[in-house]
């Protein structure tokens, strides 16, 4: 029988080199895309797909996080008093979303660590996993997908993007089988991060996953692996190799995705969602027509 999925782990416990100095104080997924931060995107997302128990995975600094998604009654006051309720609704929009958890993970040694810390909450069931800087633009279709491939497949399902050639040295990279199903392939192996040239294909893993159970004995068992991390896609790597708890199948994703922890990603989805922006979207697009014709 299936177990429906329920559950969301989101770990946030990077240390988010690449955006010194604005992460030496605050996460990189408090960084806000236009004017909401980039982990309340990743909730709403979780939540549409019909997970609204969510476990964040924190690291340092945990206290931006924690404190976004609770009440803060003095500003909640204020604005009341002031009789401003489109501002109050947007305080009280993040702290009604979904049922928080929180969990330390303690020393950031990789993604697949940080999963591991969430075996306690998610217990024997399938869940899914969703990277906290990783963005996938709301109008379009990829958790819902993967969780009803999970479901009728009993298997682990991980998001697969096609990248440039140049970029695979930057992703983990699939090895991939097609099933007959369009936008769903299997996966037969894993490499994270493979040296320029020698990538098995130009299938990346994104930061979307929905997982068996099983993975927690696996990770438990998965060796520091590149960058002496305990990697998810080490462990994703046995679960394809062996088959086991129903393998690993892909789905292909052709919708938009913005890399948060990377800078020129990370502007690029500020730009974009700035200018599909009713509000903002007129003055701003003017703008910035101006400005490129300029340069
Ligand atoms: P990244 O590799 O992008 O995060 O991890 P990072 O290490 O913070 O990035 P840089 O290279 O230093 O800038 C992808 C996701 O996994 C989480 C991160 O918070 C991010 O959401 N993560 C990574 C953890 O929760 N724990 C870890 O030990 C590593």
């Amino acid at each position: 029988m299936t177990t429906r999925i329920s559950k969301a782990v989101i770990p946030a416990a990077g240390l988010g080199t690449r955006f010194l100095p604005a992460t030496k104080a605050m996460p990189k997924e408090m960084l806000p895309v236009v004017d909401k931060p980039a982990i309340q995107y990743v909730v709403e997302e979780a939540v549409a797909a019909g997970l609204d128990d969510v476990l964040m995975i924190t690291g340092r600094n945990k206290n931006a996080l924690e404190n976004h998604f609770d009440r803060v009654t003095e500003l909640e006051a204020t604005l009341q008093a002031k009789g401003d309720a489109e501002k109050l609704a947007k305080v009280m929009h993040s702290t009604s979303l979904a049922q928080m958890h929180y969990v330390r993970q303690g020393d950031p040694r990789g993604l697949g660590h940080a999963v591991l810390r969430a075996k306690m909450h998610v217990g024997h069931e399938p869940f899914a996993v969703l990277l906290g800087d990783d963005l996938i633009d709301a109008r379009d279709v990829l958790l819902s997908r993967m969780i009803e491939e999970a479901e009728s497949r009993t298997a682990t399902v991980i998001a697969l993007l096609e990248v440039e050639p140049e970029a695979a040295h930057l992703y983990g990279i699939a090895t991939v089988e097609e099933t007959g199903t369009d936008d769903v392939v299997r996966v037969t192996g894993l490499v994270e991060k493979p040296p320029t040239g020698s990538a098995p294909s130009n299938f990346a893993v994104i930061g979307r996953y929905v997982l068996q159970p099983e993975i927690f004995e696996v990770l438990e068992q998965t060796p520091p692996g590149k960058g002496d991390e305990i990697q998810l896609t080490d462990a994703l790597q046995t679960l394809a190799r062996t088959g086991q708890a129903g393998g690993v199948y892909g789905v292909v994703f052709r919708g938009r995705r913005y890399d948060t922890g990377d800078r020129l990603d990370y502007i690029k989805a500020t730009v974009r969602l700035a200018a599909e922006r009713d509000d903002l979207g007129p003055a701003f697009t003017a703008w910035i027509k101006e400005y490129a014709a300029g340069l």
